[in-house]
């Protein structure tokens, strides 16, 4: 019979009761074992809906005190580093939600843990990683030579919303996510560097300009998140995001780390291009580019967006699977998005938080390194950390961490 791998989850927020947990609970091969929060309420939950079978509020009692394969690291940015140690110093495997780091020092203190114990690691997102089909499949043709000698790119990881009224900031945040030892969001929006070396691969220097623009915030209170998830009877249906973009954001809270980063990231095969991370959301006229990743070569040109995941046109004909009769190369995008509020993730399309939580269990029963490993958190972790090197000494940074990819 096949081996059921113990899974403890610490932090039961939006992420662990909207996407994770209904997922696990649902593997053959996985069972959820212990759940940590620091809210009791959220714990309570968690054993409620989704069948937890033990529920802790510290995070080293409950990895001292019950057994376990893995633990998924699901809390607020400040916490990621030691709870990531601890999972290393215990052997256990790891899942770890953005960001990785928020400094070289610690990313290469968790990268080196991961390799001497042994363990299996996702480091998240695996979103615009190779983990998505759909990201491997351009990388290849690009690698293949589909835009010839990439000259430019651009990305603006700011994301237009139509969602009214909250235009002028992140529609959900708990306050943990403007704390300074966030990183901000710089390293809230690691989705943009991925996206980059996803299909370009791995970068060789940085300039950067960052800046913290907006400080005053409005929030909903976290209180909201407690009274929802009381009232929550179905595992399919505890998705706060389905409630908490029409709530009041009636609690203020202060921005303390970066939220406007400018980045200028230059390509080991070449290209130099502009990326663009904040989260002061722009509504842009219907059909006007909405800052996806744009490419520019000598021979074609790979643009994100516009109805499709991707598309291509390039001169090369021969490296392109098919043609329409636009001229271009589409990849469609997966699930109907039609039918998502924004920003769920769409239903059929890939899911990161579910492929992530398979990955590791697939790694762990096969013994297979995971795909956004911790070599692949550790650049792109270094992307960020160089933007702000590069923001703080006004010096170019050359980048000490590569992939082979
Ligand atoms: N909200 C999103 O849509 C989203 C999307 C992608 C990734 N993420 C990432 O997922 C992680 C969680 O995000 P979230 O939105 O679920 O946040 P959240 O604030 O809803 O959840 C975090 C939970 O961690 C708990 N927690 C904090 N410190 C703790 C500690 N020391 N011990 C035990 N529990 C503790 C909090 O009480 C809270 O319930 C973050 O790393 C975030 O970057 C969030």
């Amino acid at each position: 019979m096949a081996r059921t791998i113990k899974v403890g989850v610490v932090g039961c927020g939006v992420v662990a009761t909207a996407y994770y947990l209904p997922y696990l609970m649902r593997m053959a091969n996985a069972e959820i074992t212990a759940v940590c929060d620091l809210a009791p309420a959220r714990t309570a939950a968690c054993v409620r809906l989704f069948g937890a079978k033990s529920a802790f509020h510290d995070y080293y009692e409950m990895m001292e005190q019950v057994e376990l394969d893995a633990v998924l690291i699901l809390t607020a940015p400040g916490t990621h580093v030691p709870f990531a140690l601890k999972a290393i110093e215990m052997g256990r495997h790891f899942l770890l939600q953005k960001p990785m780091a928020t400094n070289m020092t610690d990313a290469r203190r968790i990268a080196e843990g991961v390799r001497a114990a042994g363990i299996k690691a996702v480091i998240e997102p695996s979103s615009n990683s190779p983990l998505d089909p759909d990201f491997a499949h351009l990388r290849a043709l690009v690698r293949a030579g589909v835009l010839g000698e990439v000259l430019w790119f651009s990305l603006g990881a700011t994301g237009p919303t139509t969602y009214g009224p909250g235009l002028g900031s992140n529609p959900y945040g708990q306050a943990a996510f403007y704390a300074k030892d966030s990183g901000g969001f710089l390293f809230d929006l690691p989705y943009a560097p991925a996206n980059i070396v996803a299909v370009l691969g791995p970068c060789k220097s940085v300039m950067a300009y960052t800046s913290i623009s907006v400080t005053e915030h409005h929030i909903v209170p976290e209180s909201e998140y407690d009274a929802f998830l009381s009232r929550a009877t179905d595992p399919d249906h505890a998705n706060y995001w389905d409630v908490v973009l029409d709530l009041p954001r009636t609690q203020p809270v202060r921005m303390e780390a970066v939220d406007n980063a400018y980045s200028l990231y230059e390509m080991v095969d070449g290209g130099v291009g502009a990326c663009h991370v904040g989260r002061i959301f722009h509504p842009v006229l219907p059909g006007v580019g909405n800052g996806s990743l744009q490419v520019f070569g000598t021979d074609g040109n790979l643009i994100f967006g516009g109805g499709y995941m991707a598309s291509i046109i390039s001169s090369r004909k021969e490296l392109l699977p098919s043609i329409d009769a636009d001229g271009w190369y589409h990849i469609p995008l997966r699930g109907d998005r039609s039918r998502a509020k924004w920003p769920q993730p769409v239903p059929g399309a890939f899911n990161y938080y579910h492929q992530s939580t398979q990955h590791l269990i697939d790694c762990i029963l096969e013994d297979r390194d995971p795909i956004p490993n911790v070599e692949w958190g550790l650049h792109i972790t270094e992307m960020m950390a160089a933007t702000l090197e590069s923001s703080r000494t006004g010096q170019k940074v050359l980048m000490t961490t590569t992939l082979d990819y």
